[in-house]
């Protein structure tokens, strides 16, 4: 049985992205113009995932309203004659069913995954988080898919090699490559520190969970931060059923971190059909004034 629910959690306060993320949740942020979440969820429905679950917090009512109709705005459209733009704001809202729980404490990733549990019921499901957007094609998620449906079993993270120093930033796998791309994973910690982290190998926001994982999630004790951490559950079914961690093919950008979000908008920009060709000229022009060049 293949996956056909994905979770997204949406519920944090966005802290590294203060002051922007005061008021906008960080997930409306656009890179180029369109929200980030947007890209998550487009990455999502081109996988063939049918169902999407938002788990989001008191003032984030505004990212289930992005995926809802928009009567005022339609009509509006509608009136103008602006008929391309009425089609765009129709299309996200008819993207995939869009379902939203809420976390009322914010506890952690774990938690927050956790309070999905109804609605994901007894399936093995996908997470993605918002934070992580991944350029691919074939999408981060369907390569992830493709490699849990040929395994027929386990869970499935998608990972990635950082640069050492920033592995504390990061959930990191003690794996060994069982095929091109593919690691059988002993272990997993979450951000440790630089001395003390089995690898770097790094787990990026994808997940392929069974639903066990919920009552692992239900018994386990806060772990890093004080916050109930996804990988110390996954560690935990670890011992239970295999892991297995998947270098996926394609560019990510952290689209939680400032300077991530600024290089996503960079890339994203000069990949857009009408505006890339204005923005090359543009970084050029800019990277010359750099340089000291007339
Ligand atoms: C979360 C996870 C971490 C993972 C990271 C990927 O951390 O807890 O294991 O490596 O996402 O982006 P966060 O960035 O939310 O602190």
């Amino acid at each position: 049985m293949t996956i056909k629910k994905a979770v997204i959690p949406a519920a944090g306060f966005g802290t590294r992205f203060l002051p922007a993320s005061k008021v906008v949740p960080k997930e409306l942020l656009p890179i180029v113009d369109k929200p980030t979440i947007q890209y998550i969820a487009e990455e999502a429905i081109d996988t063939g995932i049918t169902q999407v679950i938002l788990v989001t917090g008191r003032e984030k009512g505004s990212i289930e309203d992005h995926f809802d109709i928009s009567f005022e705005l339609e009509h509006h459209l509608k009136s103008k004659g602006k008929n391309d733009l009425l089609k765009m704001v129709q299309d996200i809202s008819e993207m995939v069913q869009i379902v939203s729980v809420r976390q009322k404490t914010p506890l952690g990733l774990g938690h927050a995954i956790l309070c999905a549990k109804q609605i994901v019921g007894d399936h093995p499901f996908a997470v993605l988080l918002a934070d992580d957007i991944v350029d691919a094609d074939p999408p981060c998620l369907r390569q992830m898919i493709d490699v849990y449906n040929r395994l027929g079993k386990g869970i499935v993270l998608a990972i990635k090699e950082v640069p050492r120093a920033e592995v504390f930033q990061y959930g990191i796998i003690d794996g060994e490559g069982v095929e091109d791309r593919l690691y059988k994973v002993k272990s997993l910690v979450e951000k440790p520190l630089v001395d003390e982290a089995p690898s770097n190998l790094a787990v990026i926001g994808r997940y392929l969970l069974p639903p066990e994982i919920f009552e692992v999630l239900e018994e386990l004790p806060p772990g890093k931060g004080g916050e109930i951490q996804l990988t110390d559950a996954i560690a935990r079914l670890g011992e239970e059923i295999p892991i297995y961690g998947y270098r996926f093919k394609g560019e990510r950008y952290d689209a939680g971190d400032k300077m991530g979000f600024f290089i996503a908008n960079v890339r994203f920009g000069l990949k857009h059909p009408e505006l890339g060709p204005r923005i090359s000229e543009f970084l050029i022009k800019v990277a010359e004034e750099i340089r000291g060049k007339p």
